[in-house]
C-alpha cells in the first residue's frame, strides 16, 4: 500500500483528501462522522465575524445539472458562510481537533475587509488548535454584495493585504481560497503569494444560473418568484479548475506555491490528475454531498492501488504534469494521427458519421451494410469522432511513423518537430536551426 501521508505546508494528514469547506464540514457530528469514514482533513464551514450569525432564504438553496442518467453533473447554491454562531463552531472545532489529533484541520474565516476583524478572529481560531486557516476569497453569491468573498479575491491588492494582515497576527498556515470569477486566475495567486500566503486553494464556486423556470420566469432555485445567481461546483467544473491550477503550477511568479486543488473532484483519478498539475492536497465538497463520506474508501484505495502500479511515491506524482502543459505555439506541428475503427467493438450506431459528416471533414465512410470507416485522405485527425462515439475504445487516434506519406497533405510525416514558432505561416516565426 503506498504511503499517503500528507504534509501539505506543515499540516499532515494521513492523506490527501480533505472536505471541502461547505455544508459536509459545517458541525462537529459531521466531520466526527467524516473523519471516522477515513478523510484525511476538514475545511470547516467558512466562519464570520463575531455577532449575530448570517441568515440564509428558507427555500431552495440548491439546483443542478444532470447527465442523461440524471447523474449530477452540475450543483448550484445561494448558501452563505456559516448560519451558527461563531463560538459555537470554535467550540466544537477544539473538541474535533482534540478527538482526532492526527488529521487536518483548517478554518475557512471571512470577515470583513478590515485589519481589526481579522486581528480579533485569529487568536481565537488559533485557540481551537486548528493546524492551519483558509481565506474564503472566493464566495460568489450574498456575501459579495456585503464587500467580502469574491468582491475581495477580484482585487488583488486586497488579497495581498489580507494575507500580509494574517501572515502577522498568526503562526498558522494561511491558505488562499481564489475565486475562478476573474479572467486571469495568475494574478490573484501571485498576489497571495507577495502578501506572505503559504499556499492557495482552488476553485471555489463559478457565478451561475443553472435553470430558468419557464412557468414562473424566473431563475431556479426560485425563492418566491425571485432567483440570483449562484456558485456552481461538481463535476462540470473540473475542467476549468484544471487548467487554473495547471497556470498557478507553471507561472513563474507562482512557481512552487503550494496548492489546494478542489473543484470536482469525485473519484481517486480526479484527484490524482490535480496532484499531477501540482496540487499538494485536494478538497472535495458536491461528491461528498451526492454520495456521501463513503466515497473516501475508494478515493484512498484507488490512489494508493495507482501509486504502487506506477512504483510512484506521492511526491513523484505532485507537478509531474506540470512541465507537460504548454502553450499552443509549441505544440509539435509534425505529430500526424488519423482515426481507426475497431469493426469487433462497433455497434454501427452512425454518430461518428453523422458527426463527422456534417461537421467536421467528410472522413468516415457508411457502406450499405452500416460498416464506417475512416478516409484517411480527408481525416485531419480532430478526435470528434472519438468524443461522440457510445463505445468507449472503439475510435482510436493511432500516429503515422515518421518517414510515412499522409495521404490527405502528400507530405511525408518528419520525425523532428516543429512548432508554430518556426512555421513559415507564422509571419512572426523566427528562423527554425
Ligand atoms: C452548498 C455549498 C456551500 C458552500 N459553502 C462554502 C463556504 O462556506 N466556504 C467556502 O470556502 N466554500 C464553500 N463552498 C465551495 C466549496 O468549498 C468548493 O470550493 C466548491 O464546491 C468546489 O468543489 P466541488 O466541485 O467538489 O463541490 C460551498 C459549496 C457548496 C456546494
Ligand atoms: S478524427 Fe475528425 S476528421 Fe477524422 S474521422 Fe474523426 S471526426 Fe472525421
Ligand atoms: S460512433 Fe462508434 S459505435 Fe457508432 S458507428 Fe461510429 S465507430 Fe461505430
Amino acid at each position: 500500500m503506498a504511503d499517503l501521508t500528507t504534509n501539505f505546508v506543515g499540516i499532515k494528514s494521513p492523506n490527501p483528501f480533505w472536505l471541502a469547506s461547505a455544508p459536509p464540514t459545517d458541525k462537529e457530528y459531521n466531520v466526527r462522522r467524516a473523519f471516522d469514514a477515513g478523510w484525511g482533513g476538514v475545511v470547516w464551514k467558512t466562519l464570520g465575524a463575531e455577532g449575530p450569525p448570517v441568515v440564509n432564504v428558507n427555500g431552495p438553496r440548491y439546483g443542478a445539472i444532470y447527465g442523461a442518467d440524471r447523474r449530477l453533473l452540475g450543483l448550484n447554491n445561494i448558501e452563505l458562510i456559516t448560519d451558527r454562531p461563531l463560538e459555537v463552531n470554535l467550540r466544537e472545532m477544539k473538541v474535533v481537533k482534540r478527538d482526532y489529533p492526527d488529521r487536518a484541520l483548517i478554518a475557512s474565516i471571512m470577515v470583513p475587509c478590515e485589519e481589526e476583524a481579522w486581528r480579533a478572529i485569529l487568536p481565537r481560531v488559533e485557540d481551537t488548535g486548528a493546524d492551519g486557516i483558509e481565506l474564503n476569497f472566493g464566495c460568489p453569491h450574498g456575501m459579495s454584495e456585503r464587500g467580502m468573498g469574491s468582491a475581495v479575491g477580484q482585487v488583488p491588492e486586497y488579497i495581498e493585504m489580507v494575507a500580509r494582515w494574517c501572515k502577522q497576527y498568526t503562526r498558522m498556515p494561511v491558505i488562499v481560497k481564489l475565486t475562478p470569477n476573474i479572467t486571469d486566475i495568475r494574478k490573484p495567486a501571485q498576489a497571495a503569494r507577495r502578501g506572505g500566503a503559504d499556499a492557495v486553494s482552488l476553485i471555489n464556486t463559478i457565478n451561475s444560473i443553472t435553470n430558468v423556470d419557464l412557468d414562473l420566469f424566473a431563475p431556479e432555485p426560485t425563492i418566491d418568484g425571485k432567483g440570483s445567481h449562484g456558485g456552481y461546483c461538481g463535476p462540470a467544473v473540473k475542467p476549468i479548475a484544471l487548467s487554473m491550477v495547471s497556470e498557478i503550477a507553471r507561472d513563474p511568479e507562482t512557481r512552487g506555491l503550494p496548492i489546494s486543488g478542489i473543484g470536482g473532484v469525485t473519484t481517486w483519478r480526479d484527484a490524482a490528475e490535480f496532484m499531477a498539475l501540482g496540487a499538494g492536497s485536494v478538497q472535495v465538497c458536491t461528491a461528498a454531498m451526492t454520495y456521501g463520506f463513503g466515497i473516501i474508501k475508494e478515493m484512498t484505495a484507488g490512489l494508493s492501488r495507482y501509486l504502487d502500479e506506477k512504483g510512484m511515491t506521492m511526491d513523484d506524482l505532485v507537478g509531474r504534469a506540470v512541465p507537460n502543459v504548454t502553450d499552443w505555439k509549441h505544440l509539435n506541428l509534425n505529430y500526424v494521427t488519423k482515426a481507426r475503427i475497431d469493426q469487433d467493438l462497433c455497434i454501427s450506431c452512425g454518430r461518428c458519421f453523422a458527426a463527422c459528416e456534417d461537421t467536421s471533414h467528410q472522413a468516415i465512410g457508411m457502406s450499405e451494410d452500416r460498416t464506417f470507416t475512416v478516409i484517411d485522405e480527408e481525416c485531419v485527425a480532430c478526435n470528434l469522432c472519438v468524443d461522440v462515439c457510445p463505445v468507449e475504445g472503439c475510435i482510436d487516434m493511432v500516429e503515422l511513423e515518421p518517414g510515412t506519406t499522409d495521404p490527405r497533405t502528400g507530405k511525408v510525416v518528419e520525425a523532428k518537430p516543429a512548432d508554430w514558432t518556426t512555421h513559415p505561416n507564422n509571419p512572426a516565426a523566427v528562423a527554425a536551426e
